[in-house]
């Protein structure tokens, strides 16, 4: 049932053009496609039958050189049409019928809406016609599409509009689009309905106009500016740092609210989920507004890194989204603080990945075999592969970088490659050696680094001892050493940096520096070193390690206060509050009393007291490590301990900081005018983080900032920051904040999703009877993954001692909802059942409980493929 690496051969034929045919129906959609087909001279064995796949349609006709062929001359699979011994070259014409309004699987063809849209990628064509549904076949595209003019005002495809004909005798219009570069089929795009547009231009750096165009349903059309404007910051962007311009005279971008992921980049028309297009202050979060850059960006940046040259097979899916991802970053870099975003990134992959990895999904950068390759679109390919990239850029440094991205495109555009590929483009234009570094495609796991220093004063040497290791994963019992870069500097005692320099090397060099870890074990030894430093390891985070140094409480003090480099800064805050939590926890289980360190409270108030910190960065710098993140770091997770312990030191900090954080409070809280900027947002962070803290206390001014806040901010970042914190609480304005904010925003389906996200993460006891009972809320639509994801979503992966809580109702209220998804969208019910995958890690009681649904999951019949490979997967390894 798996589908393994090295099985890999070239299609036994090509694609050359194909013509598709539209003829979009209430009832029934019938689909004439014509293909140029011929034999694949690259092929390993002579061609010999053609085996086309499709699946879930009816087939009506096939027709080959345009003689329609009796039933006798092919053969029709569940997932296949096979064609004996056609000629070298020769054309077929294939009629297929399907019925997109009872599709809910959101893949292939479907209605959102009322509107027709596809979702092709990764293996969503074969279920609109019959075809060489894989990457390594790139055709030219020709689509028709006719439709009731009333009911499909808009009706759009790859490329450029080449003819439209008006409204004929029975009420129906066509269109034919043309994409003139060659493409997978996972890339086509279908759209057709009721939309309005909001238009505007960009003018590229060799003076061509592109026309830009979102289209969403009417009524929304005044949340478009934010998405537009990334839009337009992207193509500069591209086109300054890496020379990419766009080459279509139109970009189109269709926002729907049903679909499975966040957006997709089809040739010309991305479809997007409504959450990553339309934004106001009024509806939208700061996390939204960055969401929408971000999404824009990550999908307009795959027409060079995606589309132009692309996967040649599934397993290679990292080469386009890891390249992708790390592009995007580093955009959304440009656009604000860097280190701000850096540690986002690095909190999002130690959230997400971390756990990925060491659990029993595990799988490389570049997977070995899959079952469903859905299940593959995971933080490992997605943000784990933009480490592995954002690493190469590091150690050829930005020119060595865009050389290799130049040489890239220069051999690989138009073509589906591998990304052995990339690095080979990298390696050779940089002229540096990537062989060992390419274990990160190939081997799964977070490798541990161990770090030691030693001074010696007479000779003035510090000898820093570096030894790397790698936890098994399934199927990978022991690793070779990885190539990691090690990016780090000496801090003297006032603070400030010293020159590095390694022994027998000429000259001082800079003060920060990559060291080339490559061995199990190395030694590096620097000399010429005045007194004993603090070193300030991994800086920026230069590799997705975990880093193991024996750091004292008072070294990670100063490296908070001093260390140059703001992302260990950050990090240096992080390892002693987990250090400080996880002892609390300890504490806690031998009924020891608890208490917060008085020097880690000192700490936090220098931090809220420093005029100049950038307000982002303090925020970040005050939030305490997340409950999921304190439980990664226990051997068996402590559910209870961990949410008490964090509770408690919330509490004891805010108890300790009431006067700075309400004064922090009201000097971020300043009644300027709403502004998405940087700094902005940044305020508005620190402030709701000040807010929070406050909550915590629950004292009578505390509840009056939180409820004032609530009934009268304009911007939905600080009504939902305030609607957040009311939600765990008992207050008699919880109930009455809850109802307002429904009826307020009832009309408006993405604030309806913070309202069901809200309620599902509340720590509340009440709360998996209230998730309950949000099932039937006449707003929630288990159709609609949006709706999924808040609620089902929020409260299996957003509220760990709810989900947890010992009873084991949330694990069986999990398990029922993964089984209704699995019959109506197999990829939302793989993602919320993914959610029992770490069950291994807890204690007996509740391995128990979750082991029982994942055996019930496993057991019942007519089980997708997605769900099947997460679940039966989750209870083999060990
Ligand atoms: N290529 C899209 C993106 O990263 C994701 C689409 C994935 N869709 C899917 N059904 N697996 O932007
Ligand atoms: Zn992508």
């Amino acid at each position: 049932q798996a589908i393994h690496l090295k099985d890999y051969a070239p299609p036994p034929y090509l694609i050359d053009t194909v013509d598709l045919a539209f003829d979009l129906g209430e009832d029934v959609t019938r689909v004439r496609s014509r293909l140029a087909i011929r034999a694949n001279p690259d092929a390993a064995s002579p061609a010999g039958a053609l085996v086309l796949d499709g699946q879930d349609m009816r087939l009506v006709s096939v027709a080959l050189d345009g003689r329609t062929l009796d039933p006798s001359e092919y053969s029709v699979g569940p997932e296949s049409l096979t064609i004996p011994g056609p000629p070298e070259a020769f054309s077929l014409e294939v009629v297929t019928e399907l019925k997109p309004q009872e599709n809910t699987s959101l893949s292939g063809l479907y209605r959102t809406s009322g509107n027709f849209c596809t979702q092709c990628e990764a293996e969503g064509f074969r279920k609109i016609t019959y075809f060489l549904d894989r990457p390594d076949v790139m055709a030219r595209y020709r689509t028709t599409i006719t439709a009731d003019a009333l009911k499909y005002p808009v009706m759009l495809s790859n490329g450029n509009l080449v003819a439209s004909s008006k409204m004929e005798g029975d009420g129906r219009h066509t269109v034919t689009w043309e994409d003139p570069f060659a493409k997978p089929s996972y890339l086509f795009a279908l759209v057709a309905g009721v939309l309005v547009h909001v238009e505007d231009s960009y003018v590229t750096r060799s003076g061509r106009t592109v026309t830009l165009r979102i289209y969403v349903e009417p009524g929304n059309q005044d949340k478009c500016g934010h998405a537009m404007a990334s839009l337009k910051k992207s193509m500069a962007w591209d086109e300054e740092v890496f020379g990419l311009e766009y080459d279509l005279d139109i970009f189109m971008i269709v926002a729907v609210g049903d679909f499975n992921m966040g957006a997709m980049e089809n040739k010309g028309l991305n479809v997007f989920n409504t959450k990553y297009v339309l934004a106001k202050p009024e509806t939208a979060t700061d996390t939204d507004f960055l969401g929408v850059e971000a999404v824009v960006a990550h999908e307009y940046f795959h027409n060079w890194t995606g589309n132009r040259v692309t996967c040649r097979d599934w397993f290679q899916l990292s080469l386009k989204e890891g390249l992708t991802v790390f592009r995007d970053q580093e955009f959304s870099s440009d656009m604000h603080s860097r280190p701000v975003k850096r540690i986002a990134d690095v909190q999002r992959l130690r959230a997400a990945q971390f756990p990925e990895d060491s659990g029993p999904m595990a799988h490389p950068v570049r997977p070995d075999s899959y079952i469903e390759i859905n299940n593959f679109y995971t933080t490992t390919v997605y943000e784990k592969g933009a480490e592995v990239v954002r690493m190469i850029h590091t150690l050829l440094g930005a020119d060595g970088f865009r050389k290799g991205m130049d040489l890239y495109f220069e051999r690989h555009d138009g073509q589906a490659v591998t990304c052995d590929d990339f690095v080979a483009a990298m390696e050779d234009a940089a002229g540096k050696d990537l062989g060992q570094f390419r274990r990160w495609y190939s081997q799964a796991g977070t490798p541990e680094l161990a770090v030691t220093g030693e001074y010696d004063a007479a000779a003035r040497t510090y000898r820093l001892t570096v030894r790397q290791s790698c936890p098994p994963t399934p199927g990978q019992p022991t690793k070779l050493p990885f190539h990691i870069p090690l990016a780090l500097g000496l801090l003297d005692p006032s603070g400030a940096d010293i020159p590095l320099r390694l022994a027998g090397e000429p000259g001082p060099a800079g003060t920060s520096r990559v060291l080339d870890v490559t061995g199990p074990e190395q030694v590096f030894e620097f000399v010429d070193v005045p007194r004993q430093p603090v070193p300030s390891l991994l800086r920026g985070f230069s590799a997705p390690v975990k880093l193991r140094a024996p750091y004292t409480d008072d070294d990670l003090t100063f490296l908070m206060a001093h260390d140059g480099d703001a992302f260990n800064r950050w990090e240096a805050g992080q390892t002693l509050a987990t250090r400080l939590l996880l002892d609390l926890v300890a504490d806690r289980a031998e009924n020891r009393p608890l208490e917060l360190s008085p020097g880690f409270i000192d700490a936090f108030s220098r931090i809220l007291k420093d005029p100049d910190l950038d307000p982002a960065f303090a925020a970040q710098a005050l939030t305490l490590p997340s409950e999921g993140y304190l439980g990664q770091q226990m051997p068996v997770i402590d559910v209870d301990g961990i949410h008490e312990v964090r509770t408690f030191a919330r509490r004891a900090i805010a108890g300790r900081l009431r006067d700075d954080l309400l004064a922090t409070y009201r000097a971020m809280g300043g009644n300027e005018p709403f502004s998405i900027d940087a700094a902005a947002i940044g305020r508005r962070a620190l402030k709701n983080l000040a807010l929070g803290y406050l909550m915590a206390l629950e004292d009578a001014e505390a509840v009056e900032l939180c409820v004032g806040q609530f009934h009268n901010a304009q911007a939905m970042t600080d009504v939902i920051a305030a609607l957040g914190l009311l939600a765990d609480t008992r207050l008699p304005q919880r109930e009455s904040a809850l109802r307002r904010f429904y009826d307020l925003w009832k009309d408006e389906p993405l604030v309806v999703d913070k309202w069901f996200s809200i309620q599902a993460m509340s720590e509340r006891p009440e709360t998996l009877d209230e998730v309950a009972a949000l099932l039937a809320h006449p707003a929630f639509e288990i159709r609609n993954p949006n709706k999924v994801y808040a609620l089902i979503g929020g409260f299996a992966g957003g509220n760990p001692v709810r989900f947890h809580d010992a009873g084991g109702g949330g694990y069986r209220f999990l398990a029922d909802q993964v089984l209704a998804l699995n019959r109506l969208n197999p990829q939302v019910a793989s993602r919320m059942v993914k959610m029992f995958a770490r069950w291994r890690k807890y204690d007996p009681r509740r391995q128990s409980l979750m082991r029982a649904e994942l055996e019930r999951i496993v057991a019942t019949p007519g089980l997708s493929r997605d769900v099947f490979e997460i679940a039966s997967k989750s209870l083999e390894a060990s």
